[in-house]
């Protein structure tokens, strides 16, 4: 009984983070098998206090597995994707390589659980950024349509992976010994530093990292004509995105009516006291579930605006919480093969 899971990227910050999640949330794991490069073969890491070996990932690894959870990049995910699902399981991958195929389903478990039903053995979790500002705009794009909605982000290192965030302490030292730092997983230091996300630029002046968020959200929306400009930004945090939004309506959308929809929302905090100026930080939403949401305000340049400001872990409900949430779903729904038999008996 249970799910026979495998997680291809074991080593990474998010694989750490899923094996982590899958403990905690006491997801029915019936037997786990942790899959990495083969620089990490024979390395132990512990699930439920038994220390599993890690395998370097390979045809055979995927016989006898009923899901896989991958956070190994792109190209891995895009080399291992038809083994996984011609082995029968469904892989749930973190990579950008599939969101966008009109054959897979993109999700938010609280925004559009009901396209995981489509699935055909894959399911992409949306980039970061487009997970956090989701959660926090879904609710109130249901009360009323955004017509555009411009945003910043304040993106951590995590983004990059674990090395990118080891590099980022090793700069501040190296920075604070009046060294070089060293610029390995970052084109330039980070550390006393911000500078635009270094994803691939578009012809339109975009980066992708920006394009994902407006791709992704009209995806996931189903909202294919909606309007959005993002500027994607780099900080020295080390694992928590923020975000600055604008969102434009048709009507004006009272304030106090955004605050009570966004207080009630799935997986979203609203975190204010405008007496003491305290609002969301990257540094309290490190390691918690909820995406933290606060300063909604009017937009004083136009009367059907409101702003709003969020923090959110990005490994947590940006990546390994939500695609460990859409495992969930997966089993709830009956969406895994091995579930669909036992119903068919
Ligand atoms: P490894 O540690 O063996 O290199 P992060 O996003 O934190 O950088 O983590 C990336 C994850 O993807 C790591 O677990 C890494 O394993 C894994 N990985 C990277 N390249 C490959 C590959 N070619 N095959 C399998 N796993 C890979």
């Amino acid at each position: 009984e249970g799910i026979r899971v495998a997680i291809l990227g074991a080593t990474g910050a998010v694989g750490t983070e899923l094996i982590q999640l899958l403990e905690e949330r006491a997801f029915p794991v019936s037997q786990l098998k942790l899959l990495a490069s083969p620089r990490s073969a024979g390395k132990t890491i512990s699930f439920r206090g038994e220390a599993l070996t890690i395998e370097a990932v390979s045809a055979e690894a995927f016989q006898d597995v009923d899901l896989v959870l991958a956070s190994a990049g792109g190209s891995t995910s895009k080399a291992w994707a038809q083994t996984i699902v011609d082995a029968g399981a469904v892989l749930v991958d973190n990579s950008s390589a599939f969101r966008m195929d009109e054959t897979v389903p993109l999700i938010v478990p609280e925004i559009n659980p009901q396209a995981a039903a489509q699935h055909q053995g894959i399911i992409a979790n949306p980039n970061c950024t487009t997970i956090l500002m989701g959660l926090a705009i879904f609710p109130l794009h249901q009360i009323q349509p955004i017509q555009r909605l411009i945003v910043a982000t304040y993106q951590s290192a995590s983004g990059a992976g674990a090395q990118a965030m080891a590099e980022v302490k090793a700069q501040a030292r190296a920075i604070l010994n009046e060294e070089t730092p060293p610029t390995d997983a970052f084109p330039y230091p980070l550390a006393f530093n911000v500078f635009p996300h270094n994803s691939p630029l578009t012809e339109q002046g975009y980066c992708q990292e920006e394009m994902k968020m407006v791709k992704e959200t009209r995806k996931i929306f189903d909202a294919p004509e909606l309007r959005i400009s993002a500027t994607c930004i780099r900080v020295p945090v080390l694992r928590a995105h923020s975000e600055a939004i604008n969102l434009e309506f048709a009507e004006p959308f009272p304030v106090g009516k955004a605050k009570e929809v966004l207080s009630q929302a799935p997986g979203v905090e609203v975190r204010e006291d405008w007496e003491n100026n305290y609002f969301p930080m990257p540094n309290e939403a490190t390691g918690k579930d909820e995406v933290f949401v606060g300063r909604i305000r009017q937009d004083i340049s136009h009367p059907c605006g409101l702003e709003l400001w969020l923090s959110g872990d990005q490994i947590r409900k940006g990546a390994a919480l939500n695609a460990v949430q859409i495992a969930e779903l997966l089993v709830k729904d009956q969406l895994l093969p091995t579930t669909e038999k036992a119903v068919s008996v």
